[in-house]
């Protein structure tokens, strides 16, 4: 009897627990990089001020939550992730003054405010690390990870084991003044902090805990998955790459002891607040983990972003080929997003993303920029805003920004980049390069807001910090701010019929279907409660492609063309309750 009473009570409260309704769920966020977004004081930098003088503009697209990138004081070795003070904004992008106005005033607007949360590692400027590499002694020494290196048969040194870094090369950076070497998974200039270290997760939670009070509704976690590392600094088994190291994640990625560090950081900060968490968790996380980072029983996050279905088109190392040459691999990414969808369910949240500032375009990758522009930009948008899980739609996605058009290496920016063809010139041409860059570069995403056909696209007077993409004059804010059949609109009214309209609930909490499994160009699902059952059917090719099932014209919800017949148009979305 004891032992049914007591799974009766469990059961009831994981029912109430997870049906428990959040105002994160009820969210359609926008993620705005900050120094590409506006710049309002002419120096070619994006900066907070701009960001404020641009809140109209969010209101009208109708989101209600935006996810600013990092802002902090950094040497922007890697645009801000490598922190420097995360008690200040730094002096590009205007002052902690301008923060907090930013904040207010997206309140007046009901949007809520998150920011980008860098907790796995500061920048090499950052004062921590200057103490820290003073000396073995220094009070900071072990508020990083320091190791002795190796020396072989020649007495040459050596990195401490040979694991890769995510930005080529080495995980470990060689620090002369005491001889020993520093864990750094990202750039040589970003340090990984060491979590093991009972004084440094006091101070990250005093800062996480500064900016809630300071008004922010919550974080975007940065790089999350990485706090913990394998600490027997053992060489891993897997085959080394070209430059001698082995690319096992795992050896710093989605380890037990991170939840360690997450519980505590849960009861010690974030239960107090009623604030979103979206922990940034990559590649190689499984429904598992996500269960483990942000599961309603789970003491976490509330969301987590995988990666998953970004690649499914050009694998990574599909080193020449353009975009144009390759295509879409629509059965894999439906799956894909489906799999999380159908695992997710009764467990975690989910979060839902074509890009961030870590991708290509989504217009130029998914989508088809040269031939069905519209069509296309206006079907992602629709699949994005009627997915189960909170929708995140990036900065110029709602316009049909592009990937680059740069034909010079010189052109792009990032410090992934910088490092990348450094090593590739002795593999590949430059032709081949660049064509690698326009396809993968994390830059196509960071190129400046383009606002109007004006020089630099009306994002400054000044020449941006980067190259302006040069379909400006075509692409862009106030061509399709007022037009009825522009992607802008088509984003506007989406966000609409998700948050405001008689849809709402079985579009944000309603169960998901997926239908015609194996097509190889549609991609077809239902949204389905109580009360209404949208079907939503994407021809996402550019081929005119049969549906056969009848779609009756008067059950159309939302059309991205003017009519509908039984053989789809390229790229025609159409949403139809049934
Ligand atoms: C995350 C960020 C990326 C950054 C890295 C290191 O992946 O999204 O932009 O380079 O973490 O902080
Ligand atoms: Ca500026």
């Amino acid at each position: 009897m004891v032992g049914i009473s007591v799974y009766n009570e469990i059961k009831t409260k994981r029912f109430e627990v997870s049906m428990e309704k959040k105002w994160w769920q009820q969210s359609v966020g926008y993620q705005i990089y900050p120094r590409s977004f506006y710049d309002s004081n002419n120096d070619g930098i994006g900066d907070l001020k701009g960001i404020i003088q641009k809140l109209d503009y969010i209101e009208k697209l109708g989101v209600n939550l935006i996810w600013i990138c990092p802002f902090y004081r950094s040497p922007m070795d890697d645009n801000g992730y490598d922190v420097s003070d995360f008690y200040d904004v730094d002096p590009l992008f205007g002052t902690l003054d301008d923060a907090k106005e930013l904040i207010q005033q997206a309140h007046s607007k009901n949007i809520k405010v998150i920011l980008d949360l860098v907790m796995n590692q500061t920048s090499d400027e950052h004062p921590w690390f200057i103490e820290s590499r003073k000396d073995k002694t220094n009070e900071k020494r072990d508020w990083y990870i320091w190791q002795d290196g190796k020396l072989d048969e020649n007495n040459e040194l050596h990195p401490p084991t040979n694991w890769a870094s995510f930005f080529e090369g080495s995980c470990w950076n060689y620090d002369e003044r005491t001889n020993q070497y520093y864990m750094k998974i990202f750039s040589d200039k970003m340090p990984d902090l060491n979590w093991e270290n009972t004084q440094l997760r006091q101070a990250m939670k005093a800062m996480a805990k500064w900016w809630l009070d300071l008004g922010v509704d919550g974080f975007r976690i940065d790089a999350v998955a990485h706090l913990a590392k394998d600490l027997s600094f053992e060489d891993s088994t897997m085959k080394e790459d070209h430059l001698g190291y082995a690319q096992d994640w795992g050896k710093f990625s989605n380890r037990d002891r991170l939840f360690d560090y997450l519980a505590e950081f849960h009861d010690d900060v974030l239960q107090h607040y009623g604030c979103v968490t979206v922990g940034e968790v990559g590649g190689g996380a499984n429904i598992n983990d996500a269960v483990r980072y942000a599961g309603y029983q789970s003491k976490g996050f509330n969301m987590v972003f995988n990666f998953d279905h970004c690649w499914h088109k050009p694998a990574r190392d599909d080193m020449g080929k353009t975009v144009g040459e390759l295509s879409v691999d629509v059965v894999g990414l439906k799956q894909t997003l489906s799999r999380w969808i159908n695992d997710s369910k009764d467990n975690v949240w989910i979060p839902h993303y074509w890009l961030n500032h870590d991708h290509p375009r989504v217009m130029s990758h998914y989508g088809d920029p040269t031939n069905h522009f519209k069509a296309s930009g206006k079907m992602l948008g629709m699949i994005l805003l009627t997915l189960p899980g909170t929708p995140f739609i990036y900065n110029g996605e709602e316009i049909g920004m592009t990937n680059v058009d740069y034909t010079s290496v010189d052109d792009y920016r990032d410090v992934w980049v910088r490092n990348f063809v450094k090593d590739a010139k002795s593999r590949m041409s430059n032709e081949q390069i660049l064509r690698h860059l326009q396809r993968t570069s994390r830059d196509n995403a960071r190129t400046p807001m383009q606002w109007d056909d004006s020089l630099y696209a009306g994002f400054s007077k000044h020449i941006p910090h980067q190259k302006v993409v040069g379909n400006y004059k075509e692409i862009n804010v106030k061509k399709q701010v007022d037009d009825p059949t522009s992607i802008f609109s088509m984003y506007q009214s989406m966000i609409q019929l998700r948050l405001h309209s008689k849809y709402s609930d079985v579009l944000i909490y309603g169960d998901y279907t997926l239908l015609y499994q194996d097509h190889p160009q549609l991609f077809v699902f239902t949204r389905y409660n109580n009360n209404h059952k949208l079907m939503v059917v994407a021809n996402f090719s550019s081929k005119h492609v049969d549906f056969l099932q009848d779609i009756n014209k008067d059950s159309i919800v939302v059309n991205n063309y003017t009519e509908i017949s039984e053989t789809l148009r390229p790229y025609q979305c159409v949403i139809v309750e049934v």
